[in-house]
């Protein structure tokens, strides 16, 4: 696991954007892993301002969402697929039919997942995932536990889970607390992987993430595994 260190988060999100623009460059149809949550935002606004001045081209690129609330429908404003359109897709020059998210309405979600699964490997795989990090070493959605699923699959959100996404809705708004979320095998099978991690609230699980031993009590430090990941941190979240 190569880490790499940025003073602020603008300087991480533009380095981790010059990552996957050099991707879309040397393939120009990848299959791109895609993450919400607030870390890569700053990243995704840098593809779009590279798109603009044509630095690079969406429009053979796939992409996958690791993950979708369950339920919820793709058009409520605080589905992943809203969150995705609104902060990349619909400023770039991509085909929306070539982007996947798990679809948060499937009436049969093992099914969803399934049939998820099945897409990613008839897409032949991800070229290049981004993952952000949960304060309690999640990754996608899969939480801290004795065990964790290989492949996409329904799980129950965990309260520090909810608690930390409980920002992004208002209160007369009723959030989903299970989700449809790759599982470990699934973000395993990425060629390559850039892990995300920005702030002080993320300081303690990124010393976690670095020095602890491998451990489904920390799903990230799986990810020591991989042969090739790449951590960008922002000096707040890596401190000295
Ligand atoms: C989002 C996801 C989550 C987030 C994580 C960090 O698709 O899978 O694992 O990456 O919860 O979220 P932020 O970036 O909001 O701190």
């Amino acid at each position: 696991m190569k880490i790499l260190k940025f003073s602020t988060y603008e300087e991480m999100s533009s380095a981790a954007a010059d990552i996957f623009a050099k991707q879309i460059n040397i393939k120009n149809d990848s299959v791109l892993g895609l993450a919400t949550g607030s870390t890569p935002i700053g990243m995704y606004q840098k593809l779009a301002e590279m798109n603009k001045s044509g630095m690079i081209d969406f429009s053979k690129i796939k992409t996958v969402n690791l993950d979708e609330y369950y339920p919820i429908s793709p058009e409520n404003n605080q589905s992943y697929r809203y969150f995705m359109n609104d902060n990349l897709f619909n400023h770039i020059n991509i085909d929306k039919d070539n982007t996947y998210v798990p679809n948060g309405s499937a009436e049969d979600a093992d099914e969803e997942c399934r049939k998820y699964e099945e897409l990613i490997k008839k897409l032949g795989g991800i070229d290049l995932q981004v993952l952000g990090i949960g304060h309690n070493g999640h990754i996608g959605f899969n939480e801290p536990e004795e065990s964790l699923y290989l492949y996409t699959h329904k799980t129950g959100l965990t309260e520090s889970t909810m608690a930390a996404n409980a920002r992004f809705f208002s209160e007369d708004e009723v959030m989903p607390n299970a989700a449809l979320t790759m599982g470990m095998g699934t973000i395993f099978n990425a060629k390559k992987i850039i892990l995300l991690v920005s702030g002080k609230s993320k300081r303690e699980v990124f010393k976690q993430l670095v020095t602890d031993r491998i451990s489904t009590s920390c799903p990230a430090t799986l990810l020591k595994l991989h042969p090739n990941v790449t951590v960008l941190c922002d000096s707040e979240a890596c401190g000295e």
